[in-house]
């Protein structure tokens, strides 16, 4: 199995863009709904609750595990792949999504001016910057931490005037600066594909994560054999939550656009922080 890790729903559109585009793979998605959002948390608190959910989906059986959630890649997956799997879990494998879709930021810049836009918590510890310039030298990087959008999506507020508002106001600093490309560094900002477009104009790119993370995905299977033949293949997927069932399964098959039949609950003890 793959397992897909979020703070909550927004991952849903990237395992969505997973079963699109690799369905025959079996994953299962853990949404950590109780302790929701993570944007707005300390590193370590979201380190010791992204560690918990390694730990619950490779009980489960997951060979590689996707963080898709932002916030859990950039404050938990270096700590996790350099301390926590070389000592508990040699031969699997733990990904996030800053990589690839800071890869292809270099790929789509024409002028070298990016924007990123994702939570406190992604903006404030500068990975994408460090990323970028990592594998391209004398990029300019513009970060703009977004914290009203998680809730707004989260209602169910697309499209409206007043999230219109927001928006322009939170990229209006990126449009000065004149940027070519903007990443989208958060889970629930590709529901806000068509006003950020429209808002940034046509002199900007717009990268949506989905299907990056997921053409990415599809090279790491291919290049790395002795994953992917330990990744079961049946195609199904299996959904979990450290909240209400009931109220993940109704929420999510608005940001799956597709029935949820059954969602299991996961408890995990909330005093380990560590
Ligand atoms: N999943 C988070 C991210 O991509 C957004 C929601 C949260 O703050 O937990 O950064």
């Amino acid at each position: 199995m793959i397992g897909v890790f979020d703070s909550g729903f927004g991952g849903l559109t990237i395992l969505k863009a997973f079963r699109k585009d690799l369905p025959d793979y079996d994953y299962l998605y853990l949404g950590d709904n109780a302790r929701t959002p993570y944007g707005n948390k300390s590193p370590e608190v979201i380190y010791a609750y992204t560690r918990q959910a390694v730990e619950f989906l490779f009980d489960r059986g997951c060979a590689l595990i996707i963080l898709a959630c932002n916030t859990a890649s950039t404050e938990a997956l270096r700590k996790i792949q350099q301390e926590y799997l070389p000592v508990h879990h040699p031969d699997r494998r733990v990904l996030g999504v800053v990589i690839p879709l800071a890869e292809a930021g270099v790929e789509a810049t024409r002028t070298g001016r990016i924007g990123v836009i994702g939570t406190r918590a992604t903006i404030e510890s500068k990975v994408y910057e460090q990323e970028l310039l990592k594998l391209a030298e004398g990029i300019e990087v513009r970060g703009q931490a977004c914290p009203l959008l998680v809730p707004l999506v989260e209602e169910g507020w697309i499209g409206r005037p007043e999230t219109n508002m927001i928006l322009k106001k939170y990229l209006h600093r990126l449009k000065r600066k004149k940027i070519d490309t903007l990443i989208l560094g958060c889970t629930h900002y590709p529901f806000l594909y068509k006003d950020i477009n429209r808002i940034m104009g046509k002199n900007c790119r717009i990268l949506n994560g989905p299907e990056i993370v997921s053409d990415k995905l599809r090279d790491y299977l291919a290049r790395h054999p002795e994953i992917e033949t330990r990744v079961t293949r049946h195609g199904t997927v299996s959904f979990s939550t450290t909240d209400d069932p009931e109220r993940f399964r109704v929420y999510g098959e608005k940001f799956l656009h597709r029935k949820i039949p059954e969602v299991q609950r996961v408890i995990f003890d909330s005093g380990d922080q560590g």
